[in-house]
């Protein structure tokens, strides 16, 4: 039988075993995994951990504050936030081909973290304290999928959180390590984490840096913030969160279409709905929203996003097509 309670039970007892008196350190991305681990870090050894969260811009609409604020109310965890997206969006200016983007993104994250961290070991050395250890939500499919083995080295290289910087080695504690996604999600549930944190859907580390197909800017970021935020709310009205794995709103920034609004003939981007099904997202098909559904999204983002006269529908499986446009 599997039972919540008794593993959270057990990884307190090993990490403060583990710990002992040293602090710890972790690094949040807004998503389930990062957050259950250093929920259950912070449930064991209280004020030893302190949080980095970096936002880098290029999360979705409220995502910033729930991490900010929310979480950091249902746990009392230490945390420091790096609000570096004018950092972000300096190093991306004028770059459109997307591994450019995800290389930019993680470096300048890589180097962000290294900062915020170096913040982290003096605050702890005046504590007279020193932080030996790193918290990764490493998930057991993540460890299968990269052959098994340990520690470092099993980090996806696409994730880009908890990069280690060259001159400071860290032990580390991977409480999740071997859980899977929905187990993951019991534990925080039985955490007390907000309910938005526990059940969100995947989401890609560069965020939607890599859901504007074209060069990324301010202007953009805040317009697909609202895209997206309308058509998660919509899908989320009719009941569709756990139904859907995943749905990529994408804004085609190069793209121009002719519109009709209001007495005027626009002439704006299309925005692109890609829900999809998925177990693993290796493979992926595309999820058939219902049409009011579509019509109620397709009404509400072209009203309420003024550059935008056209929304349109993915319905491509994976393969041929990737999850992400880019
Ligand atoms: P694709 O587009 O390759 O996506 O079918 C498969 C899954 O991976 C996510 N994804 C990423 N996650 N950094 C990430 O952390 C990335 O650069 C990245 N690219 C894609 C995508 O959202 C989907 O769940």
């Amino acid at each position: 039988d599997w039972d919540a309670s008794g593993i959270i039970e057990d990884q307190v007892a090993k990490i403060r075993a583990q710990v002992g008196d040293a602090e710890v350190i972790c690094g949040l991305s807004g998503g389930v995994d990062s957050a259950v681990a250093a929920t259950l870090v912070h449930k064991a050894i209280g004020d030893q951990l302190t949080c980095v969260f970096v936002d880098h811009g290029m999360l979705r609409k409220g995502e910033a504050d729930q991490v900010k604020h929310d979480f950091v109310e249902a746990t009392g965890i230490r945390m420091i936030t790096v609000d570096a997206s004018e950092d972000f969006l300096a190093a991306l200016k004028g770059v459109t081909e997307p591994e450019r983007k995800r290389k930019i993104i993680g470096e300048k994250f890589i180097r962000t973290f290294e900062k915020a961290q170096r913040q982290v070991l003096e605050e702890a050395g005046a504590r007279g304290k020193e932080v030996k250890f790193l918290v990764q939500g490493t998930l057991y499919p993540d460890v299968v999928e990269s052959g098994g083995g340990d520690g470092a080295a099993n980090i996806k290289s696409h994730h880009n959180v908890g990069g280690l910087p060259d001159d400071v080695k860290f032990e580390l504690i991977e409480p999740l390590r071997t859980l899977f996604k929905d187990e993951v999600r019991a534990i925080g549930t039985q955490l007390g984490l907000p309910e938005s944190m526990v059940w969100r859907q995947p989401f890609p580390g560069p965020g939607l840096g890599i859901r504007i197909v074209g060069e990324i800017t301010k202007e953009r970021l805040d317009l697909l913030r609202d895209a997206d935020a309308i058509a998660r709310e919509e899908m989320s009205r009719a009941g569709l969160d756990r139904e859907i794995w995943q749905c990529p709103v994408v804004l085609l920034a190069n793209v121009h279409s002719v519109g009709v609004q209001g007495d005027e003939r626009t002439y704006g981007s299309p925005i692109v709905l890609r829900p999809i099904t998925s177990e693993d997202a290796m493979t992926a098909d595309w999820y058939r929203l219902p049409y009011d559904v579509l019509a109620t999204i397709s009404t509400r983002i072209t009203n309420e996003c003024p550059s935008i006269n056209r929304v349109v529908l993915d319905c491509t499986s994976k393969p041929p097509a990737t999850i992400e446009w880019e």
